[in-house]
């Protein structure tokens, strides 16, 4: 590991930091990346800002882990350019890489501790390698410990923690040379959904507390929706979607954030799925797909939507769905069922029906669409 290199070059450091004001922490510029004639990487144009919790999420193989490599250097693109803080990672030389990986903390899914040193010895071990002194490290240590919530297993070895306590000691020791930015590769994916939630809440208090960037990536759409600001999509090495959490998740175009997205909301029930017709008929119920995407930051107004139906024709139903709020955008979905009049045997008069309901819907929601008749 380049880390382990003893002769250390400092005044890089200062190069480095020199472009601080730079408003991105992390630009991907037209990256390819192939392995053999495979491509890992196609085409891939990304900027993550300063200060944010930027999330990358993407199926399995979709080539998350490779473009987070590019970062540090790990691995270098087949084209395009990566920038942090402003400098370009393909025009550094070994000693610039050192100094780049020291702005840049680490964390993996598998903690990688060492086995045979304690907690305080395995946080140390990066500042010792750099030539810190005893009297600093121990002070550095202290702080990071309580930082992470773990002053009391500092003489504890790794395999007496649990897996959340072994992630804070990982996320501690990305920190000892105080980096300005933070790398997560599935951090949380070897933990229990609640320990998730407490990792994941410790590196948002970090973002926010140290001011840290950190790009982070998972599999995992609820590790995305607790903490990230802004999230890219990954499909088969492209950038399918990104932008604010909120509007990704709330008006999601790309069938792979749709599918990454699936909850029981956004399928309907089984039984009305089975019931459901492709032709109005009199005193039928239209169903409606109701969504609420966030842009308009209108909150769901249920009242006016159900007099604005209930005005046109008889009862009207919330029959499934739901709102979520992500950074305070109101959004979700709801299934609604409204009643079509008796218009004798008149398909047009009961099109034109369905078109007013429509019309009345879409003036309370962000998008209406006709989902069938039950
Ligand atoms: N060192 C490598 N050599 C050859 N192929 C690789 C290498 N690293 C990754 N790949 C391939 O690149 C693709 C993306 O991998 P990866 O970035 O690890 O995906 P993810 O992290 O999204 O699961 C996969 O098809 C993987 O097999
Ligand atoms: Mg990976």
């Amino acid at each position: 590991m380049a880390d382990l290199i003893i002769d250390e070059p400092r005044l890089s450091d200062t190069s480095l930091a020199a472009d601080r004001n730079d408003a991105k922490s992390v630009v991907f510029e037209g990256i390819g990346k192939l392995f053999g004639d495979a491509a890992a990487l196609k085409n891939v144009d990304l900027s993550v800002a300063r200060g944010e919790v930027f999330g990358i999420i993407g199926r399995s193989g979709a080539g998350k882990s490779t473009l987070l490599r590019l970062v540090n250097g790990l691995e270098k693109p087949s084209s395009g350019e990566v920038r942090v803080n402003g400098v370009s990672v393909g025009g550094l030389d070994e000693r610039g890489l050192v100094a780049l990986r020291r702005r840049i903390g680490m964390v993996f899914q598998h903690f990688n501790l060492l086995s045979a040193k304690t907690v305080r010895e395995n946080i140390a071990l990066p500042l010792k390698i750099a030539g810190v002194n005893k009297r600093d490290i121990d002070a550095k240590v202290d702080a990071l410990l309580e930082l992470v919530g773990l002053s009391a297993k500092r003489d504890a070895y790794p395999r007496s923690l649990s897996g959340g306590q072994k992630q804070r000691v990982g996320i501690a020791r990305a920190l000892v040379h105080d980096p300005d930015l933070l790398l997560c590769d599935e951090a949380t994916s070897a933990l229990d959904p609640e320990t998730t939630q407490q990792i994941l809440a410790l590196l948002r208090d970090i973002n926010r507390r140290l001011g840290l960037t950190v790009l982070l990536i998972t599999h995992e759409m609820a590790v995305i929706r607790e903490v990230c600001d802004s999230v890219a999509v990954i499909e088969a090495g492209e950038v399918v979607e990104t932008g604010p959490v909120w509007r990704v998740f709330g008006d999601p175009h790309h069938a792979a954030t749709q599918a990454l997205l699936r909850t029981p909301v956004h399928d309907l029930p089984p039984d009305l799925a089975a019931r459901l017709a492709a032709a109005p008929q009199d005193n039928a119920d239209v169903l409606l797909d109701v969504r609420y995407t966030g842009e308009s930051k209108q909150e769901p107004d249920l009242g006016a939507l159900a007099v604005a139906l209930g005005a046109l024709g008889g009862r009207v139903n919330f029959v499934h769905g739901g709102i979520d709020r992500i950074q305070g955008h109101a959004q979700g979905r709801l299934v609604v069922s409204a009643q079509l009049r008796a218009s004798g045997s008149n398909g047009a008069g009961l099109r034109a029906h369905v078109e007013a309901l429509v019309a009345g819907a879409r003036r309370h929601a962000d998008k209406v669409e006709v989902l069938g008749y039950v």
